[in-house]
């Protein structure tokens, strides 16, 4: 019986399909991932991690969730991703943020299982959803980097010993995907993803999803993977579209139309994302 506090991903669990979670940075690119969204009526998670959630501020964020919730009528998940404080995460949780992630994979195993219970124990009184990593993905996400030869793959045995003992919603796993692009040709362990879910009956989740083909994030949601990260294409869509209108419009002056390429760039994204994860009319 899988006892999960996550609605949304235990959906998409128990239909095979995998809910998006973008990456969000300011109001055009939450509002143009929740659009797109509404449109192709797609359940979908915002992911904001600590330095969005600095540069937003706790208030405007927890008052955008709720203006989200009111505007549209899809299955919307706020959630924190990759965040490390515990006391801010204990803030955000008390303030109604539904989801978080606690990233505590640079720690050894021990210590990783004792910061991520305290959270998932904190977390259930307030029926909050709780994400946590095991193994080490290497790339650059935020403020956040990790050398390719500090990888560490998830070991399955050792991931069903860390789900139970810290009462997770939701388990991150390193199988060789890597945050930001992929220099050569990605490589996924989907063996051992496998072997992950044999041993684990939590929803998975997928992190570093930019830069990986659509054929290899589908044969990963067919092995478990029920949430997928896309945070590095949606700024690269996001920059390129600023680029080319504000070249194209030398004179612009209007903040509000700055976006107007940006919003067209990041919802092709979001729209093939979204179609990748076969998430199309679930919401
Ligand atoms: P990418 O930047 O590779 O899409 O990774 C996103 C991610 O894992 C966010 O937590
Ligand atoms: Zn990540
Ligand atoms: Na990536």
């Amino acid at each position: 019986m899988i006892i999960s506090k996550s609605p949304i991903l235990v959906d998409a669990q128990s239909k095979g399909y995998a809910v998006p979670a973008f990456n969000i940075h300011n109001l055009e690119t939450m509002k143009t991932v929740l659009e797109t969204a509404q449109e192709l009526r797609s359940p979908v998670m915002i992911a904001a991690t600590p330095s969005t959630v600095r540069y937003i501020g706790k208030e405007f964020l927890v008052k955008m969730m709720e203006a989200a919730q009111q505007t549209y009528d899809i299955p919307i998940c706020f959630h924190l991703d990759h965040h490390e404080n515990i006391e801010d995460i204990k803030e955000l949780i008390e303030m109604g943020i539904p989801s978080v992630m606690i990233d505590a994979s640079h720690h050894e195993f021990e210590e990783n299982v004792r910061i991520v219970r305290e959270v998932a124990q904190y977390a259930a009184r307030f029926g909050t959803a709780v994400e946590a990593e095991l193994g080490r993905l290497s790339g650059i996400e935020d403020d956040m980097e990790v050398d390719e030869k500090d990888q560490i793959y998830t070991n399955p045995k050792e991931a069903k010993e860390f789900v139970a003992r810290t009462g997770i919603d939701s388990l991150a796993v390193a199988i060789g995907t890597a945050h930001g692009l992929y220099k050569g040709e990605p490589k996924l362990d989907i063996d051992r993803l496998a072997a992950i879910q044999k041993e684990v009956d939590i929803p998975l989740v997928l992190h570093g999803a930019s830069g990986l083909p659509d054929e290899l994030v589908q044969e990963t949601i067919k092995r478990g993977i029920c949430k997928v990260n896309v945070a590095t294409e949606l700024k690269l869509a996001f920059v390129k579209g600023l680029r080319s209108y504000l070249k194209a419009h030398p004179e612009a002056s209007d903040p509000r139309f700055y976006f107007h390429d940006a919003v067209a760039e990041m919802k092709k994204v979001i729209m093939e994302k979204i179609k990748m994860c076969g998430s199309v009319n679930r919401g």
